[in-house]
C-alpha cells in the first residue's frame, strides 16, 4: 500500500477527527478546508484518479495546515482498513470518493457499480469494525429525476435513475439505510446536492476537470479563457421562460459548509438517518448563467444553441427549508460572486 504521510498533527490530541474520502477532489477539497476552519483534524483518502496531489498545497495556503493524506482506493478494502485502524478515534466519515461522469457511466456501468458500490460497502464495514458511528454521504438530486412538482422536497419520490451513476447514488442511500437498521450505533446523513459551481474565493482550490468538461461552468470558463472555441447551449426549446434548461446552482464553499453542519447534527445524536437537499432554492437557466458570467466578469462569451443533450432533464431546483430549519445551514454566496470565483480560479490555473 502506498501511504503518504505529509503531516501528522501530533499535538492535536483534543481535536475531533474526521475522515474525508475523495478529499483532493472538487467538493472534497473545499470540504477539507471547512472542517479545518471549524477546528477538526482531517484525514483524507484519495486515489488521485481525478485529482492531483498539489491540491493539498492549495488547502495549506488557505488554512495553514496540510491534512493527513493517504493515497489509496476505497474499493481496495485491505488498504482502506489500515487507514481506519490507524484513525479509529475519528468521530465521522465524510464519503465523496466516487466516479461521477454521467455519460461515462452509461458506457462503462460496471466500472461505476464496482467503484461506487464496493467503495461504500468497504467504508461501512470499516466504520462498523472500528466503531466510527457517523457518516455523511455525498448524494445527488439526480435521485429525483424530472420531478412532477417543483421545488423538490426530501419527500419528492425517488425514481428510477437516468444513468448508472445516478443508480449508484440511489443504491448507496439504500445500502446506508439497511446497514443502519441492522446496527445499534451507526448514524448517517445523505446530502443531496444540486449543481455545485464556483471555487474558493482565494482561488487556491477549485474544479479541475480532466479533458473536455461535461459540466456547464468549467466549460464556460475554459471557453472564456480560450481553451475551447465556443460553448454549446444544449437546447432552447424547453418549457422554461427562456427555453433553456434550469438547475439550482450552489456555491461549492456553501455546499462544503453543509457537511460541517451535518457532522455537528450527527454528533448531537438526534436522529439515525436523514436526507437533506443542498441547493439555493432558486433555479437558473443556462442563459441566465451565461449572463451572470458576462456581467460579473466583464468577459463576452462565445456560444451557440445546439440540440438538447440526451438524458438531460428540463428543470429542477430545491426546496431547502428542511436544511435551513433542521441543519441550521443556508446558502449564502450570490450567483454572481460564485461565477466570478470560478473565473478567478480558471485564470489562476491558466497562469500555473
Ligand atoms: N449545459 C450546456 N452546455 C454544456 C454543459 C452543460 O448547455 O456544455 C447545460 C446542460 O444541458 C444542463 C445545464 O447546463 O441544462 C447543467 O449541466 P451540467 O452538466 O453542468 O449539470 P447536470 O445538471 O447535467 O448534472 C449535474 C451533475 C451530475 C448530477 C446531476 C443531477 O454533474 O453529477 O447534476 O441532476 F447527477
Amino acid at each position: 500500500m502506498r501511504v503518504n504521510y505529509f503531516c501528522t498533527n501530533a499535538n492535536n490530541y483534543d481535536m475531533q477527527k474526521v475522515i474525508i474520502t475523495g478529499g483532493t477532489g472538487y467538493i472534497g477539497s473545499h470540504t477539507v478546508v471547512e472542517f479545518q476552519n471549524a477546528g477538526f483534524e482531517v484525514v483524507t483518502i484519495d486515489n488521485l484518479s481525478n485529482s492531483i496531489i498539489e491540491v493539498l498545497d492549495g488547502i495549506k495556503k488557505i488554512t495553514g495546515k496540510r491534512p493527513i493524506f493517504y493515497q489509496t482506493d476505497v474499493s481496495e478494502q485491505k488498504n482502506l482498513e489500515t487507514v481506519f485502524q490507524e484513525h479509529s478515534s475519528a468521530v465521522a466519515v465524510i464519503h465523496f470518493a466516487a466516479y461521477k461522469a454521467v455519460g461515462e457511466s452509461v458506457k462503462e456501468p460496471l466500472k461505476y457499480y464496482h467503484n461506487n458500490i464496493q467503495g461504500l460497502v468497504n467504508i461501512l464495514s470499516n466504520m462498523l469494525k472500528y466503531d466510527i458511528p457517523n457518516l455523511v454521504f455525498s448524494s445527488s438530486c439526480t435521485v429525483y429525476g424530472q420531478p412532477e412538482k417543483l421545488p423538490v422536497t426530501e419527500e419528492t419520490p425517488v425514481v428510477k435513475p437516468e444513468s448508472p451513476y445516478g443508480n449508484t447514488k440511489k443504491i448507496n442511500e439504500e445500502i446506508i439505510v439497511d446497514t443502519i437498521n441492522s446496527s445499534d450505533n451507526l448514524n448517517a446523513i445523505s446530502l443531496r446536492y444540486f449543481n455545485p459551481i464556483g471555487a474558493h474565493t482565494s482561488a487556491h482550490i477549485g474544479e479541475l476537470p480532466l479533458g473536455v468538461p461535461d459540466n456547464l461552468l468549467p466549460y464556460i470558463t475554459q471557453t472564456a479563457i480560450g481553451l475551447r472555441q465556443e460553448l454549446s447551449v444544449f437546447g432552447d426549446d424547453y418549457n422554461t421562460p427562456d427555453g433553456t434548461a434550469i438547475r439550482d446552482y450552489i456555491n461549492v464553499c456553501d455546499l462544503a459548509k453543509a457537511h460541517v453542519f451535518a457532522v455537528k447534527r450527527l454528533l448531537n445524536k438526534t436522529s439515525r438517518y436523514e436526507t437533506f437537499n443542498i441547493g439555493t432554492g432558486k433555479g437558473s437557466s443556462v442563459m441566465e448563467i451565461i449572463k451572470a458570467f458576462e456581467i460579473s466578469t466583464g468577459q463576452k462569451l462565445n456560444y451557440k444553441i445546439v440540440n438538447r443533450r440526451a438524458g438531460d432533464i428540463e428543470q429542477v431546483w430545491a426546496d431547502t427549508s428542511k436544511a435551513n430549519k433542521v441543519l441550521g445551514w443556508k446558502a449564502e454566496v450570490s450567483l454572481n460572486e460564485t461565477v466570478k470565483s470560478a473565473w478567478e480560479w480558471q485564470k489562476r490555473v491558466q497562469e500555473s
